[in-house]
């Protein structure tokens, strides 16, 4: 069966076999939601998802992206449901999440779609039009999500949902003061969200990317240090959910970097910050 998005469901009759098992031992995970599934990262690990017997529902914005992943996904015996949408209205997110919730009773719901940005050098401030874009997707509309998901999987008694975060948000970054503040406030959400929903037996994980080799980052003007592939990444964060981490930094320099630069003077850092010479093209 195959139709287009809006709301499209693709199969090849996988349903019922061979579901994968989730080593943090909530037993199976048999519908999976990935939000921005049309990314670098989100197209990678619903591949890695796609098994015989999962229910994979992909939600993005670029239709033609979201059919071709999905065909893919539902070749590797998924059954997979698309949903294209925009999440700066994160009203219409919240009912969207709420009617595939009600259909497919989600085991994991992986929050990976958004944004960036960075004030070319030219300009005095953001742009304050993008700044609100990016404030709803990179964090608004995700926690929003993610408390939905902890509602119904604590009715349920099980459940796993991880928030894409990034090593942006452990630096305060004059050129790029939007991005870096969602990524911090989401990463202050999942720290405390997590204690509360852990005790209903609800699972939360705030996976915190270095640069990963995607449109995204390769929009970037300036040196990606430490650079690791989409698959590599969709790797290393599947295996960060099925092994329950509350949170999981990765490349690993960036986390020995965590630790140095907790010892340097606060000026010191506003110093270096200042001096960071990075742009970003058009597309
Ligand atoms: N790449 C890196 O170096 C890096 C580093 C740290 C953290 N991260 C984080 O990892 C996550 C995935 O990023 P990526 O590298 O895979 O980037 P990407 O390739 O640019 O993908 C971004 C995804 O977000 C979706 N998205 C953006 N705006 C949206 C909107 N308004 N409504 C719905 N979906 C929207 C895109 O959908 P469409 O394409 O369909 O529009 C796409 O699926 C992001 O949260 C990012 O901040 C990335």
């Amino acid at each position: 069966m195959k139709n287009f998005p809006g709301d499209a469901l693709f199969s090849l009759n996988g349903k019922g076999k061979n579901v994968k098992s989730d080593a943090s031992g909530n037993g199976v995970m048999r519908s999976v939601l990935i939000t921005g599934a049309t990314g670098g990262i989100g197209a990678e690990l619903a591949h890695h998802y796609a098994t015989p017997g999962r229910t994979l529902i992909l939600w993005g914005r670029n239709t033609l992206r979201l059919t071709q992943i999905a065909t893919e996904c539902c070749a590797r015996g998924a059954v997979v449901h698309t949903r294209q949408i925009d999440l700066c209205d994160g009203a219409a997110a919240l009912t969207a999440f709420e009617e595939d919730d009600a259909a497919h009773n989600m085991d994991c719901v992986v929050l990976g779609a958004g944004l960036s940005d960075i004030q070319s050098l030219e300009d005095r401030t953001e742009d304050p039009r993008k700044v609100l874009q990016l404030g709803l997707v990179n964090y608004a509309t995700p926690v929003t999500l993610a408390t939905a998901a902890a509602r119904s999987m604590v009715e349920r008694g099980h459940g796993h949902i991880a928030l894409i975060g990034s090593v942006a948000g452990f630096y305060e970054m004059p050129f790029s003061a939007s991005y870096c503040s969602s990524k911090s406030g989401l990463a202050f959400f999942a720290k405390s969200a997590a204690p509360a929903w852990r005790q209903y037996g609800v699972k939360l994980t705030l996976i915190v990317p270095g640069f990963v080799d995607t449109p995204m980052s390769q929009r970037l003007e300036g040196p990606r240090p430490f650079l690791v592939s989409a698959k590599k990444a969709a790797r290393v964060i599947a295996r960060a959910i099925a092994q329950g981490r509350r949170e999981y930094v990765f490349p690993w320099p960036f986390r020995v970097l965590r630790v140095v630069e907790r010892l340097l003077p606060q000026r010191l850092r506003e110093h270096i910050l200042l001096r960071l010479a990075v742009g970003q093209t058009d597309s």
